[in-house]
């Protein structure tokens, strides 16, 4: 029996099997949810919630989410903590764990929640960091398991940024049998660790892992295509210059058509910055699923919370 798993960092560390009992356990939380049953599985815990950035589905889903278990949340801007004024993340995390049952953190450095998960003797999720994002990878793959019956030998095209949300989406493709190809400007690729990573773990599902700039060859036959922000949180200052060069990778109408296929799906994380990254049209046609998936944050990280706090 493996070791009961205390923390969710990177879906680099998460095995197939336990992803596929997360998803089976959503499902039902889903459907309960749907029916108004009261679910319990989280009675009396408590959850904080760190956010170094903003949020809206992240912090609400997981509000929420707690709420629905029978459990409760704390939202911590880190800006009001100690943590701002120099109090040690280890600290913070020693400190927190004498006090609730689980820490949800956003942060800048993907070091700091490695530290929170090193420090802290609760569960750790990771809410986004510069690096990852593994909670949205999680629920983009419910969604599209939901949507196309399974997702071994599935082909997603990601368009845009090689950012945190691209980086898990690779990492999970891998576990998972899911080949996504990367269509970046050049200079915006995905880390090469991440990718070479993919790669190595992709063998053993029969995912195809390649970072491509050609737009019309990268989305052919792609069963979803999704897209992110072209600027990310604290890439601010990089705006206006990453307008021009992400221009020509649009997710618009004609790549939708360059697929070849007519039951793509469109997903995107959210937010979404209409008229930049995606189109009104393609984000508002019958091809988008992004409403779906946003909704799945909820459901997927319930399973998380009662696997991991449960
Ligand atoms: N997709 C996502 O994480 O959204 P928020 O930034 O609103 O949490
Ligand atoms: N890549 C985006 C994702 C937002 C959910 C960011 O980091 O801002």
């Amino acid at each position: 029996m493996p070791k009961k798993r205390k923390d969710l960092i990177t879906l680099a560390d998460v095995r197939a099997q336990e992803i596929y009992g997360w998803f089976e356990l959503a499902r039902k939380l889903k459907k309960q949810t749907r029916s108004g049953k009261t679910q319990t599985h989280l009675r009396g815990k408590i959850l904080a919630m760190i956010f170094q950035k903003p949020s809206t589905r992240t912090r609400v889903s997981f509000e929420v989410g707690m709420r629905q278990l029978g459990g409760h949340a704390l939202y911590l801007a880190s800006s009001e903590l100690q943590i701002g004024r120099g109090e040690t993340v280890a600290d913070t995390a020693r400190v927190l764990s004498r006090y609730v049952q689980g820490i949800l953190a956003r942060v800048f450095a993907h070091s700091d929640i490695e530290e929170l998960s090193r420090w802290a003797s609760v569960p750790v999720l990771n809410g986004l960091s510069d690096l990852t994002h593994p909670c949205q990878a999680l629920a983009d793959y419910f969604t599209l398991l939901e949507k196309k019956g399974k997702l071994k030998g599935l082909k997603i095209a990601y368009l845009g940024d090689g950012n945190n949300v691209a980086h898990s989406l690779l990492l999970g493709g891998a576990k998972l049998g899911v080949s996504v190809t990367c269509i970046t400007p050049a200079g915006y690729e995905p880390k090469p660790n991440v990718l070479r990573q993919a790669i190595e773990e992709g063998k053993s599902t029969g995912a195809s892992f390649e970072v491509t700039s050609e737009i019309a060859r990268g989305v052919r036959g792609a069963d979803a295509l999704y897209t992110d922000v072209w600027a990310s949180m604290g890439q601010e200052a990089e705006r206006d210059a990453r307008l021009q060069i992400f221009r020509p990778y649009q997710l618009n109408e004609d790549v939708l058509a360059a697929t070849g296929k007519k039951d793509t799906l469109v997903l995107h994380c959210l937010p979404a910055h209409r008229g930049e990254e995606i189109t009104d049209g393609v984000m508002d046609s019958a091809h988008s699923v992004v409403f779906e998936e946003a909704e799945n944050r909820l459901h997927v990280q319930k399973a998380l919370l009662v696997s991991l706090m449960g």
